[in-house]
């Protein structure tokens, strides 16, 4: 990497100017105050809200970390494209995609609630989500199942020692009627492969949501799929094209909650966001970036996290259009 850095044959060769500029975005964005850090689950609500850490990774291995970037945090929902992405490497896209739309639900994240056929809207959302538990590794132990998510995720941050939080998995399963609710409605209307245990599903779900990782290695995660499904750091190839290809998609129209139609029109990047405060970004071809501040807006996106975003596109020309 220092050899190519030298040649000036990497995607930033002007890395440092580009680090200054990067800074300067994260510096303004460290005074915002406005939003309020979720408290629905009990140990979301124990995030102070002065945590502020963006990093970036670019697909060939230069990094920058910016502030709190060494703080554990739940992935929440910003695991969900992981999940979907495992399970098309896994099965195929035909078989996992017959399970899930595409569309945008135009309602919350957990509304219960099918599309026109009777799917879930798509794999960002809950209903979605606790489908793709389904589809991964459906034949393991329900541990297996743990590890393998576990592995995965610590192949995409180039062999980091990945684990769950067991205090926010608790906190997810106490404060989860919504959930169950919403697979008992999906169960109703065959949702789900046959012979699928919803308990079972629904655990998955809510271990992977409190999976946990610092803003450094999210942005690792975020490289990864910039990188077509290769971990930059090591090489490995972990997602297939095709996984990437639809992971990416989904985040682009549905990965910001119900702000994502603006989101995609205004930052034009595919990023998805999590309850903790936390928001990855994928610039194909170039770097995964990943931003973590726990305050959330109405639409329950990180403050900062969003702001950070719009000034990026604002002040590099990385708008998909
Ligand atoms: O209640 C839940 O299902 C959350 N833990 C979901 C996480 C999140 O970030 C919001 N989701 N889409």
């Amino acid at each position: 990497l220092v050899l190519r850095i030298a040649q000036g044959k990497v995607i930033i060769p002007r890395f440092k100017q580009f680090s200054e500029k990067i800074t300067n975005l994260y510096d303004e964005e460290k005074s915002n105050y406005s939003g309020t850090v979720a408290d629905y689950i009990p140990q979301l609500a124990k995030y102070s809200p002065d945590f502020w850490g963006v990093a970036v990774t670019t697909i060939d291995g230069q990094r920058l970390n910016l502030g709190d970037t060494e703080v554990n945090f739940a992935l929440q929902s910003s695991v969900k494209p992981f999940m979907y992405a495992v399970s098309i490497t896994e099965e195929s896209p035909q078989y996992v995609n017959k399970f899930l739309g595409t569309e945008p639900s135009g309602h919350d994240f957990n509304e219960i609630l099918l599309d026109d056929e009777n799917k879930p809207h798509n794999p960002m959302i809950n209903a979605g989500a606790i489908v793709v538990a389904s589809l991964i590794k459906p034949n393991l132990p329900l541990a297996e199942r743990t590890i393998h998510m576990l592995d995965v995720m610590s192949k995409l941050t180039a062999g980091d020692k990945i684990a769950i939080d067991l205090p926010m998995f608790i906190s997810e399963r106490e404060n989860a009627d919504r959930n169950y609710a919403i697979a008992h409605y999906m169960n109703d209307h065959s949702c789900f492969p046959k012979g699928t245990n919803l308990r079972e599903a629904c655990d998955l779900y809510f271990q992977y949501c409190s999976i946990m990782m610092n803003t450094s290695q999210g942005s690792l995660l975020a490289a990864s799929l910039a990188n077509g499904g290769v971990c930059p750091l090591t090489g490995e190839r972990v997602f297939a094209d095709s996984a990437v290809r639809d992971a990416l998609s989904i985040m682009h129209s549905c990965g910001m909650y119900n702000y994502s139609g603006t989101y995609a029109f205004e930052v034009g990047l595919p990023s998805k966001s999590g309850v903790s405060g936390v928001i990855l970004t994928v610039i194909p071809n170039v770097m995964g970036i990943c931003t973590w501040s726990p305050p959330l807006d109405m639409r329950i996106n990180s403050v900062r996290g969003v702001e950070f975003h719009r000034k990026l596109v604002e002040r590099f020309n990385f708008h998909n259009f």
